[in-house]
């Protein structure tokens, strides 16, 4: 089989490195990829995520088998429509499923018509409305933009000041996108966890449970970034847990994209709260997480290709998991990221002192003269497997922590929350 990713970061190094472990694929190629995936024998592909013509155009060419879209943006221009339509197979959902997370008003309208525990909200176009109704709120407050704001479009108001300001920005100044609408919702507390489940023609398939750590710095402080480390499994997620996200969330979920003509196929991301009344949803994306790509995939089987390819054909798929152990990751960044930051460092020192208990995937990187360098914020992501959470950890970080490169930072509790100490000795 020939393979296609479509997206250039670490979400896509994981997903194209998992494809290419299976005997039955004979080539990954990555659109546009990065140049720390050449190592994997993963093809860089010259086009960007959003030329869609070109992309099938070169599908169809090279007798591409299947394609996987890794991030939001091609599907919310409607790339599965397109590839379907000229016969070529593609995972990932229609341009109008996607609106479960490119419109956060759909998404809510599914989930309030279909009783899926979310939190209340009000959707408002009118800025004088919108005001109205803050006016009589509590706070906390959460206000949303609607629309493909990538995860910026987000603000919990402590007080009345900062729900007018959030709504003066996103429905006069239009910050967020000409058409803005703005959801405005209870704010929830409780721990977050992303729980991703594969859909294809009638198939569900349901992925271990992860957490990401979107804070910039330690103790979850500074300013919100792509995701700087991610593990999984979840521990504070059990079986009953785990069951009843199924049946009360992605299952009714998935039937009520089917009642409203828009039958769901690709990656379902719910992201979920687990409140004081249960587990609730805070978003839905239509497509991977990254980080938590990284760190999931060296859990499962080295066939995972041929599951997407079952799934795809309409045969009996399942996910089989390689290691039932836990996996934890943390992201190295650039000087500066989220904001702007520095580019240019040499990433040789890290790279060559990389241990074989510690794979590394590759983001915003590039290369020069055969040496790889530091392209983007988040740059590349160190990764491992351990007998417990504090193993792994221990792994990832005696490696970051050893050499630091020049004007890089990573966080240092990712996964501390979670990783349980060793109990203290019983005085007798
Ligand atoms: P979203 O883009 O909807 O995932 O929101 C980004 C982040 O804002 C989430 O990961 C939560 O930490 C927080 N958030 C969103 N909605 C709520 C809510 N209703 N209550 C509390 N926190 C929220
Ligand atoms: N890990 C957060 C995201 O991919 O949106």
């Amino acid at each position: 089989m020939k393979v296609l990713v479509i997206g250039g970061g670490g979400r896509e190094h994981a997903l194209a490195r998992k494809f290419k472990q299976s005997p039955n694929v004979s080539q990954v190629y990555c659109a546009p990829g990065n140049p720390g995936m050449k190592a994997d024998g993963i093809d860089q592909v010259p086009l960007a995520v959003d030329q869609l013509d070109e992309l099938l155009d070169w599908a169809q060419a090279r007798g591409i088998d299947w394609t996987f879209v890794g991030p939001e943006q091609p599907l919310f221009l409607g790339i599965v429509d397109r590839f379907r339509a000229a016969g070529q197979k593609i995972f990932g959902p229609t341009q109008a499923a996607a609106r479960l997370e490119s419109s956060k008003k759909f998404a809510k309208e599914i989930l309030l018509k279909h009783g899926i525990p979310t939190a209340d909200y009000r959707s408002f176009e009118d800025l004088a409305a919108a005001q109205a109704y803050v006016r009589t709120a509590s706070f906390p407050l959460v206000v949303k933009a609607d629309g493909p704001a990538a995860g910026k479009g987000v603000v919990i108001a402590q007080n009345l000041d900062e729900a007018e300001a959030a709504l003066a920005d996103m429905l006069a100044d239009k910050r967020y996108g000409a058409q803005s609408q703005v959801v405005v919702e209870e704010y929830l507390t409780g721990p977050e966890f992303s729980f991703f489940s594969l859909v294809h023609d009638g198939q569900v398939l349901h992925l271990p449970t992860a957490q990401d750590h979107k804070r910039a710095y330690d103790q979850d402080r500074g300013p919100n970034t792509g995701g700087m480390g991610a593990y999984a499994p979840v521990s504070f997620v059990d079986e009953a847990l785990y069951q009843e996200v199924v049946t009360t969330i992605v299952e009714p979920t998935l039937r009520a994209m089917e009642a409203a003509g828009h039958p769901y196929s690709g990656v379902l991301y719910t992201g979920l709260m687990l409140t004081a009344a249960g587990p609730k949803v805070i978003e839905f994306n239509t497509r991977f997480g990254d980080p938590e790509t990284q760190i999931l995939m060296p859990l499962l089987a080295d066939d995972f290709a041929d599951t997407i390819s079952q799934l795809l054909d309409g045969q009996p798929a399942q996910v089989t998991l390689k290691e039932d152990r836990p996996s934890l990751g943390v992201v190295l960044a650039a000087e500066g990221y989220p904001n702007p930051y520095v580019k240019g460092m040499d990433l040789s020192p890290l790279v060559q002192r990389c241990p074989a208990d510690i794979s590394l995937v590759y983001a915003g990187v590039g290369e020069l003269s055969g040496h790889l360098t530091a392209q983007g914020g988040r740059i590349l992501m160190a990764v491992a497997q351990g007998d417990d959470l504090a193993q792994a950890a221990q792994r990832v970080y005696a490696y970051l922590d050893q050499e630091a490169i020049p004007q890089t930072f990573y966080r240092h509790d990712i996964g501390s929350q979670a990783i349980t100490r060793p109990k203290e000795e019983k005085i007798t």
